[in-house]
């Protein structure tokens, strides 16, 4: 339950100033329940209050998570001065302040990326501490046999000394299926470089709980509904396991 000023709530929800949005109360042009109000430090209840101005219902959800099918190319940031980001990739009513990626994909890798303002659920699936599970379909220059599985099973050592937590080496037609439970730069091409492997294409196809939308072309995207956002916050947890494929 969220409880919020009115006055604030309209000014969010309806992208007006709070100077503004005092006006539209004053004018009798807000609606709490059904019923004119004026009052703009009436209390709303998020999960069971309507309001609507001029007789548009307003949404009141506090933030917004959308899946996104990554294409190549594009940054995954929130601005650049000279390359597109993956927040232009969304129409202008969808992007919203601290809308962000959560975590990182390269430039050149496809597929799921979430983006969201909830800083808090962001901040809880990429801490190191989570252990949240990722699953990417790499394309090799050379195949991928028992011994880099069991490599990356023990936890292998990059070029730099860094080591890495056990994943999971399944191999695939042209490369192979990786999950990994942690989110270090580069990761997954510099674990195939330890095993003496280039990545010539990687796409990620699950992140926590989620599995990208096989409807979404590169570049589509969509908001999350209700039992992926359960499921993704109950991976955050513990609660259930978030089982590598
Ligand atoms: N690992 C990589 O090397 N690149 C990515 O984009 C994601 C994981």
């Amino acid at each position: 339950m969220a409880i919020q000023r009115l006055d604030r709530l309209l000014s969010d929800a309806h992208g007006v100033s709070r100077r503004e949005a005092k006006a539209l109360l004053r004018a009798g042009r807000v609606t709490v329940n059904g019923v004119p109000e004026r009052d703009p430090e009436r209390k709303i209840d998020t999960s069971c209050d309507t309001v609507a101005a001029d007789g548009t219902a307003l949404d009141l959800r506090p933030f917004r998570y959308y899946m996104l099918h990554k294409p190549a190319g594009i940054l995954s940031a929130t601005e650049d001065r000279t390359q597109k980001t993956v927040l232009e990739l969304l129409p202008p009513e969808a992007r919203r302040p601290g809308l962000a990626p959560v975590g990182r994909l390269d430039k050149d890798t496809t597929g799921l990326l979430l983006l969201t303002d909830d800083g808090t659920l962001a901040h809880t699936l990429i801490s190191p501490k989570r252990h949240v599970p990722k699953v990417y379909r790499a394309l090799l220059d050379a195949p991928a046999d028992a011994g880099m599985a069991a490599a990356f099973a023990a936890g292998l050592i990059l070029g730099d000394g860094t080591r890495c937590l056990p994943a999971v080496l399944e191999p695939i037609c042209g490369g192979a299926r990786i999950t990994v439970y942690e989110g270090k730069y580069h990761q997954v091409k510099r674990m195939c470089a330890a095993c003496g492997r280039t990545v010539t294409a990687l796409h990620r196809e699950r992140f926590g709980a989620l599995t990208l939308d096989a409807a979404l072309a590169p570049g589509q995207w969509r908001e999350l509904d209700a039992a992926e956002l359960d499921a993704l916050r109950q991976g955050c947890t513990g609660k259930t396991d978030c089982a590598p494929l």
